[in-house]
């Protein structure tokens, strides 16, 4: 049978596809800009027709609705980041989450959590009869390898992603067409504290280094102070619109990668349709599954890798909170910790930490003597390597307690320092 008749079998209406998800399945559906969210808000649609779904995903930007009060007989969300539409269903005890680093998702879905349903976005095929996983291939790719069946939302606005992103038709079980555009992330506007952080970072960043850039703010506006660079390379998880003006200022040129040369390597892409279209059909930007993209061992290997996250709070000894807010799960660690440890193992790798030094308009330290209680330790106090803020750089791999804390108190905001030092002096000159 050729690809076109196949495809031409499986198309289905959404009711029709989601009827044949049976009763207590466990349903992974792609995340981010990927998520398809024509079928989730169907399958709320058609609730009384399940019992007992649990739905797994990472970030969320549709309307979560299959977490809402009244759903649970019908649906139970398991997450893995927690974002705009899962944070409080977690916190409200309608929803659970599972801490788990993002390399690791695959051999999960391969091991300890089968899964019995992958629900994707892709693009129409190709004349090849090849649909591409388009924005995000991450843990997606692994999920359709291991589902039982495999539900796709064929949308005609999805930018046909190159590098190991794509499925053959024969792969899906049912194809339902819906178009729809791909939400779009703007980079925020800089303020001049991320100015200067990002100004900070550039001073750790030298030509020819390879980047990770992790979500937010801030490593937005540390693209923002490299357009003095030469040579830059991309292996990260994710990029951003920031990447694209860099690569369009001849600044990222993966040149001197050692292995994917000339080549942005990345798992997902979170920004706007610049961003979009700028990958479509790009030969330059290769997305791959998680599992290869954030695996420490293949991060390593890029000599000269530079990773650049940030987070909630960061404490005298190093301990890095980045997900939660107290005992608030408010993300998850993403790739943080893949990349800080790969970045670790490279030969000339460093692990950059990048912070405003306060958080709710100046009120709050984000450098404290304590985390939260019941914060979540995100990166550890053996990993943490620099710590960047508008006020400059603590470095703190290879350096004592004492040193640390020293560090950190001269980057945190001046009016907090005070409070700081006490804690300093209490702990290490005095008895505890
Ligand atoms: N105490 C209390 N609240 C704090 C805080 C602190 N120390 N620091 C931040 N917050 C609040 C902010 O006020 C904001 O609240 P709001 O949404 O009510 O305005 C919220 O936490 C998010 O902070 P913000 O600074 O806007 O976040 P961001 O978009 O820059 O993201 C992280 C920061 C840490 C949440 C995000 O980078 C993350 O999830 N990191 C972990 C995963 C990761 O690093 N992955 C890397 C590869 S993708």
């Amino acid at each position: 049978m050729s690809w076109q008749e196949s495809y031409g079998k499986k198309l289905v209406k959404a009711p029709e596809a989601l009827k044949h998800i049976k009763n207590n399945s466990r349903v992974v559906a792609a995340h981010a800009l990927a998520e398809p969210s024509y079928l989730l808000d169907e399958m709320v649609v058609m609730k009384e027709q399940f019992r007992n779904i649990e739905i797994i995903h990472m970030a969320s930007r549709g309307s979560g609705a299959y977490c809402n009060p009244g759903m649970e007989p019908y649906f139970h969300h398991n997450s893995f980041f927690t974002g705009i539409t899962t944070t409080e269903p977690v916190a409200e005890g309608r929803a659970d989450f599972t801490p788990v680093y993002f390399s690791e998702i695959p051999k999960l879905f391969r091991t300890k959590l089968p899964v019995d349903v992958a629900l994707v976005m892709v693009t129409p095929p190709d004349e090849n009869g090849k649909v591409s996983l388009g924005v995000s291939v991450d843990y997606s790719m692994a999920a359709v390898e291991c589902a039982d069946l495999v539900i796709a939302q064929v949308n005609a606005q999805m930018p046909y992603t190159l590098g190991n992103s794509r499925l053959s038709v024969d792969q899906i079980d049912y194809f339902v067409e819906h178009s729809a555009p791909i939400i779009e992330v703007p980079v925020r506007p800089l303020d001049e504290i991320s100015k200067q952080i990002g100004k900070n970072c550039a001073e750790l960043i030298s030509d020819g280094d390879t980047l990770q850039l992790g979500i937010g703010t801030i490593p937005d506006a540390v693209l923002a102070s490299l357009k003095h660079k030469k040579d830059l390379g991309i292996h990260s998880e994710m990029i951003s619109d920031g990447v694209v003006d860099l690569y369009e200022a001849g600044v990222i040129t993966g040149k001197r990668k050692p292995d994917h040369k000339d080549k942005m390597v990345v798992s997902f892409l979170m920004g706007s349709k610049k961003l979009y279209d700028f990958a479509n059909q790009n030969e330059e930007v290769e997305l791959y599954p998680v599992d290869y993209t954030n695996n420490p061992v293949v991060i390593a290997m890029q000599d000269h890798m530079v990773s650049i996250n940030t987070c909630v709070q960061i404490d005298l000894m190093g301990q890095v909170a980045a997900e939660t807010i107290g005992l608030k799960q408010i993300s998850g660690v993403g790739g943080q910790v893949d990349f800080v440890r790969g970045a670790a193992m490279a030969e000339h790798g460093k692990a950059i930490m990048a912070l405003p030094s306060t958080a709710k308009g100046g009120k709050i330290s984000k450098i404290v003597s304590f985390l939260d209680q019941g914060a979540a330790v995100t990166t550890n106090r053996m990993d943490v390597d620099y710590v960047v803020t508008e006020y400059g750089i603590a470095d703190l791999k290879g350096h004592t307690l004492r040193e640390r804390a020293r560090a950190l108190i001269e980057v945190a905001a001046p009016k907090f320092r005070q409070e700081l030092m006490e804690e300093y002096e209490r702990r290490f000159f005095s008895k505890y």
